[in-house]
C-alpha cells in the first residue's frame, strides 16, 4: 500500500503566513503539521510516500522533507500545476500510485491516535474505499456522509441541509477504482475536481465503500483558529523536560525547553514549548503556547500563541494572546512619546489592538 500526502493547495485562509510559506510547514508544538502526518503514515508501515506540492511552495516542502530518510520512508515529489481539487490532486498522482490501494492524507491535517489500525482494517476487508468520518457541530462547512450501517450511501459537500452530522475527515484509502472515479467527474461550482464526488461516483458504480467513525480528535488546520487549537491539543500531550538554562526562572507545569534556550528572571506556565536557541528574559510564557527557534521575548509577555522561529517581541505593556507570529516578526513598543502604533505589515495582516 502507497501514501498520498496533499501538500498543494491555495492555503487562503492562511494569509498572510501563506503568501511566504507553505501552510502544511506551520509548526504545531513546533513541528510543521505535515511532519505529523509523514509520522502517522510511517507508523502505519507505509514506507512510499507521494507528496503533492505546488509550483510556488514545492521547494520549500522538498527542503523541509527531504527524501524522507529521516522518517524512515521514501518520499516521491509529485507537482500539481494548479489546486484543482483533491480528486485532481489523486490524478496528478496516477503514475506513482499505479495500481496500488493507498492512503490519502491531507497534509493540513491532524489525526489523534494515528491511522495503524485502519490500515489493517483496510487491508483485512478490502472494500473499494474506506472514508473515516466524525460527527461535527456545522456539518454545512464539510463533506457530510449518510451511511446504512457502516457502509456510505450518500456524500454531500458542504450541504445546505445535511442528512447527518459526519463529516469527512482528511484521511481516505483508496483502490486504483479511484482513478476512473477521479477521471468520470465534472468540475463543481467552486471549479475543483472535488474528492467526495469521485467517492459518490464509486458509490453509484455499485462499489463498496465503508466508513469509520474516529475516536480521537482530528484537526484540519486550514484556519488560524484550528492551528492555535491543534497546537493546545499537541501540548497536552507533551513530556516535560528542560535541556535549556534557567536563571532565576520558574517552569510550571508541562514545558518543553529545548538546548541553547536561555530565560532569565522569567516564567513559563505550561503547556508550552519553548524552542532551541530562544531568550525568555523578565517575561511570562503563558499556556498553550510555542515559541519557535531563536526567538527573543523580554518585558513581555505572550499566551496561547504560536511564534514562528526569530520573532522578536518586546517591551510590550499588553499581553500577546491567540496569536500566530511568522517568522522574524518584531512586536515591540517604544518607550519615548508619542505613543504610537508604528507597523510594517504585509498584506492580508490582522491587528487587533486593545
Ligand atoms: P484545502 O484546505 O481544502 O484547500 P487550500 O489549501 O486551497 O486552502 P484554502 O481553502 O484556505 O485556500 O486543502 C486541503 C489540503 O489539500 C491542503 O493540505 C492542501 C491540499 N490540496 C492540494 O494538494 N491540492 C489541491 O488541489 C487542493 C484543493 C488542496
Amino acid at each position: 500500500m502507497k501514501g498520498l500526502i496533499l501538500s498543494g493547495g491555495r492555503g487562503t485562509r492562511l494569509r498572510p503566513i501563506t503568501h511566504t510559506s507553505a501552510k502544511q510547514l506551520v509548526p504545531v508544538a513546533n513541528k510543521p503539521v505535515l511532519f505529523y502526518a509523514i509520522e502517522s503514515l510511517a507508523q502505519a508501515g507505509i514506507d512510499d510516500i507521494g507528496m503533492i506540492i505546488a509550483p510556488e511552495t514545492g521547494e520549500e516542502i522538498r527542503a523541509a522533507v527531504g527524501d524522507g530518510t529521516r522518517f524512515g520512508v521514501r518520499v516521491t515529489y509529485i507537482v500539481q500545476d494548479e489546486p484543482a481539487g483533491l480528486a485532481h490532486a489523486v490524478l496528478t498522482a496516477e503514475a506513482f500510485l499505479g495500481a496500488d490501494s493507498f492512503v490519502m492524507y491531507l497534509g493540513d491535517n491532524l489525526l489523534q491516535g494515528g491511522i495503524s489500525e485502519l490500515v489493517e482494517r483496510f487491508r483485512a476487508n478490502e472494500p473499494d474505499a474506506l472514508i473515516l468520518l466524525t460527527a461535527v457541530a456545522d456539518p454545512q462547512s464539510y463533506g457530510v456522509a449518510e451511511l446504512d450501517g457502516d457502509r456510505v450511501v450518500a456524500l454531500a459537500e458542504k450541504p445546505a441541509q445535511p442528512r447527518s452530522n459526519l463529516a469527512l475527515v482528511g484521511v481516505y484509502m483508496f483502490t486504483a477504482a479511484v482513478h476512473d472515479a477521479a477521471r468520470a467527474i465534472t468540475p463543481s461550482a467552486r471549479g475543483e475536481l472535488e474528492i467526495t464526488d469521485a467517492i459518490q461516483h464509486l458509490i453509484d458504480a455499485g462499489l463498496r465503500v465503508e466508513s469509520h467513525i474516529v475516536r480521537g480528535w482530528w484537526k484540519d488546520t486550514g484556519r488560524l483558529e484550528d492551528v492555535l487549537e491543534a497546537n493546545r491539543l499537541i501540548l497536552d500531550t507533551i513530556e516535560p523536560r528542560c535541556d535549556g538554562e534557567l536563571e532565576d526562572s520558574q517552569l510550571d507545569g508541562r514545558v518543553i525547553v529545548e538546548g541553547g534556550a536561555q530565560l532569565i528572571r522569567s516564567t513559563v506556565r505550561g503547556p508550552a514549548i519553548i524552542g532551541s536557541g530562544a531568550r525568555i528574559v523578565d517575561a511570562y510564557i503563558g499556556p498553550y503556547t510555542a515559541i519557535g527557534e531563536g526567538c527573543t521575548i523580554e518585558r513581555a509577555e505572550v499566551e496561547h500563541s504560536i511564534l514562528l522561529s526569530g520573532c522578536h517581541v518586546h517591551d510590550l505593556d499588553v499581553r500577546i494572546e491567540s496569536s500566530l507570529l511568522g517568522r522574524n516578526v518584531t512586536v515591540s513598543r517604544q518607550a519615548q512619546q508619542p505613543r504610537a502604533y508604528r507597523l510594517m505589515v504585509g498584506d492580508n495582516s490582522e491587528i487587533a489592538a486593545p
